[in-house]
């Protein structure tokens, strides 16, 4: 059995240029160390400025981004310059990576049109050619891993129509923990802007040490856990159903070290995700 660490981190995660390279210096000590990462990034902060440089009017539903054919095309030219700089971060780090399109170790299926509530109103909400991963192809992590070269992976996934394959924007926290269930990693870090959650989002020294999935229901329904923190805990209740030991989100800005006590020392850091 492989000991594989997913690190997830979001646009906004890191310190720019810097904080990435630490990043990429702290994955460098750990592939010296023997242990296995894989790595999946998002892009939402940087798609989301493109798509307003080319005045391109994103459309909402209840709260949530359609994203049609121009949107699509716009994620997948950020993400993949995003994967490109994340890459060479490592590479000049001294690790082996490699850049992969989600397409290319899952298979996703489009999300299904479901209802919410808007001013008040039912409506349905189709996002358009978003997915969610429904398998993945973990020989091909492992065969990458056994070689101590990280995988760098964007969130486009593709599912087939006919003999073509239709690309599919993919929340990168959505795509991490189906690649962490399908991979059975032994730890998922979401690493983001925030300590972890919080009780009072304007508040950093609110964290939650630790959550069971009872809380994490009873922070949504009261709105404490909203935005981006949704697709997150949801991501981290997949990762833990699927068996990871450990599931934690942390702040990419820790000024110590964002990764390396976690994974080396067991430190208590950011929030763990529990069951019960
Ligand atoms: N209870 C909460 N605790 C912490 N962050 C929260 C909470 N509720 C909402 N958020 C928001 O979720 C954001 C993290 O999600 P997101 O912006 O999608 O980041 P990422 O790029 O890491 O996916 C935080 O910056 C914060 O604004
Ligand atoms: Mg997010």
């Amino acid at each position: 059995m492989r000991d594989i660490y997913l690190l997830k981190f979001g646009g906004n995660a890191l310190d720019g240029a810097d904080g990435l390279r630490r990043l990429a210096h702290e994955v460098a000590d750990l592939v010296e160390k023997g242990i296995a990462i894989v790595m999946v990034h998002g892009g939402g902060p940087a798609i989301s400025a493109e798509m307003e440089r080319l005045g391109m009017q994103p459309r909402k539903v209840a709260g949530v981004r359609v994203t049609d054919e121009a949107g699509l095309e716009v994620a997948e030219k950020v993400l993949r310059q995003i994967n490109g700089e994340v890459v060479a971060a490592l590479e000049e780090a001294g690790v082996r990576a490699i850049g992969l399109p989600g397409y290319f170790c899952t298979e996703c299926e489009r999300k299904k049109p479901y209802t919410a509530l808007e001013d008040g109103k039912e409506v349905t909400v189709d996002l358009g050619l978003v997915g969610e991963v429904v398998s993945v192809d973990e020989q091909t992590i492992f065969d990458l891993v056994d070689e101590r070269i990280v995988p760098v992976v964007y969130p486009i996934g593709g599912m087939a129509v006919d003999d073509k394959v239709q690309h599919l924007n993919v929340n990168a926290d959505t795509m991490a923990a189906g690649i962490a269930a399908g991979i059975k990693c032994r730890e998922m870090i979401a690493i983001t802007d925030v300590p972890g959650i919080l009780r009072d989002v304007h508040d950093p020294s609110s964290k939650i040490d630790k959550v069971t999935f009872a809380d994490l229901d009873a922070l949504i329904a009261d709105g404490t856990v909203s935005g981006g923190m949704v697709p997150k805990v949801e991501a981290c209740r997949k990762a833990v159903n699927a068996g990871a030991r450990t599931v934690r989100m942390v702040n990419g800005r820790d000024p110590e070290n964002i990764i390396t006590d976690i994974i080396i020392n067991g430190a208590p850091k950011g929030t763990l995700i529990v069951k019960e």
